[in-house]
């Protein structure tokens, strides 16, 4: 499998591209990086005004199509009523980048915002990825990112569900890149670390601790992804989160790897300022 070159990326992933958690963040990064490389893109996520804003400055940037479809990923049947608005469209290109983290000790946490979590961050990238990739198979092409998380790698206290559906996407994105590499549809589980993203710069405050790599620029983030799609089944995003994730799955217990997290993130989201989720 060869990484797509400026040049092949319309053909091998148009003719539309779809990016669900669009509206801020990593999602609105892959949005116009997508676009830079000349494919549409729709843009999914509930707020309405800031996708018309990301939608007009993606044209204006770009020159290329958009459409803005405004809905919940939470909502069962959400995955119908995309597809219903796309219309005609075909999805040669999904990113399934939204995501909830309840933040919290998960027995102190009602247990439908975990609920919420698996409906956000392991159902909806599900059932996006099994009704456009299908489609992709039949046609013999296309892309897929499910967004995973260093979190992924180990068990991790106050975010506990939320880790484990970042584990769930890394895996799902694992498994599908071998089954569906045959039919010509790549792949990628995209781990990211910390990301200077709206939703990270409420939730985390405080640096997670001293051995913690500097949140990357959300642009970074999304350009590699899209230069890694199709050369493997997941990568870690950003040279020093690869380096401290080596570590750590090399030369710590797994015991020592969740203590550690934990500890980290018992300090950060203890902190007054934090937003229980987002
Ligand atoms: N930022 C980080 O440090 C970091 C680190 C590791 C992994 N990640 C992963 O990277 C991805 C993006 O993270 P992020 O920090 O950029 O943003 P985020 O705060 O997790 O979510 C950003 C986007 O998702 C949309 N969204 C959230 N809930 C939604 C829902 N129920 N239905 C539809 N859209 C929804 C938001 O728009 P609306 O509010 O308008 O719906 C927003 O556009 C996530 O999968 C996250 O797990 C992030």
């Amino acid at each position: 499998m060869v990484r797509a070159t400026g040049r092949d990326f319309v053909p091998r992933y148009g003719p539309w591209a779809l990016v669900a958690g669009a509206s801020e963040g990593i999602g609105a990064a892959f949005a116009h990086a997508i676009a830079s490389r000349g494919l549409p893109v729709a843009l999914v996520s509930r707020r309405r005004q800031p996708l018309e804003s990301l939608a007009a400055s993606i044209t204006r940037a770009h020159g290329v199509e958009t459409l803005v479809i405004s809905g919940d990923l939470a909502t069962p049947g959400v995955v119908g009523e995309i597809a219903d608005a796309l219309g005609q469209r075909e999805i040669g290109l999904l990113v399934a980048n939204a995501a909830y983290s309840p933040i919290g000790r998960f027995v102190d946490s009602p247990l439908d915002e975990q609920e919420r979590a698996l409906a956000v961050n392991v159902i909806a990238p599900l059932a996006l990825a099994h009704r456009f990739g299908a489609a992709m198979a039949r046609r013999g092409r296309g892309g897929i990112v499910l967004m995973s998380s260093l979190t992924a790698f180990q068990g991790t206290a106050m975010i506990a569900t939320y880790a484990a559906t970042k584990a769930f996407n890394l895996v799902l994105a694992e498994g599908l890149w071998d089954e569906l590499r045959d039919h010509g549809v790549d792949v990628l589980g995209c781990i990211a670390g910390a990301t200077a993203t709206p939703g990270y710069l409420t939730t985390t405050p405080l640096r997670p601790s001293r051995f913690s790599p500097p949140a990357m620029d959300p642009r970074a983030v999304a350009e590699e992804a899209l230069v890694r799609l199709g050369t493997t089944p997941s990568m870690v995003m950003g040279r020093a989160n690869r380096a401290v994730s080596l570590f750590m799955a090399r030369l710590l217990s797994r015991k020592r790897a969740v203590t550690m997290i934990g500890r980290a993130t018992r300090r950060l989201y203890e902190h007054p300022l934090v937003e229980k989720g987002r």
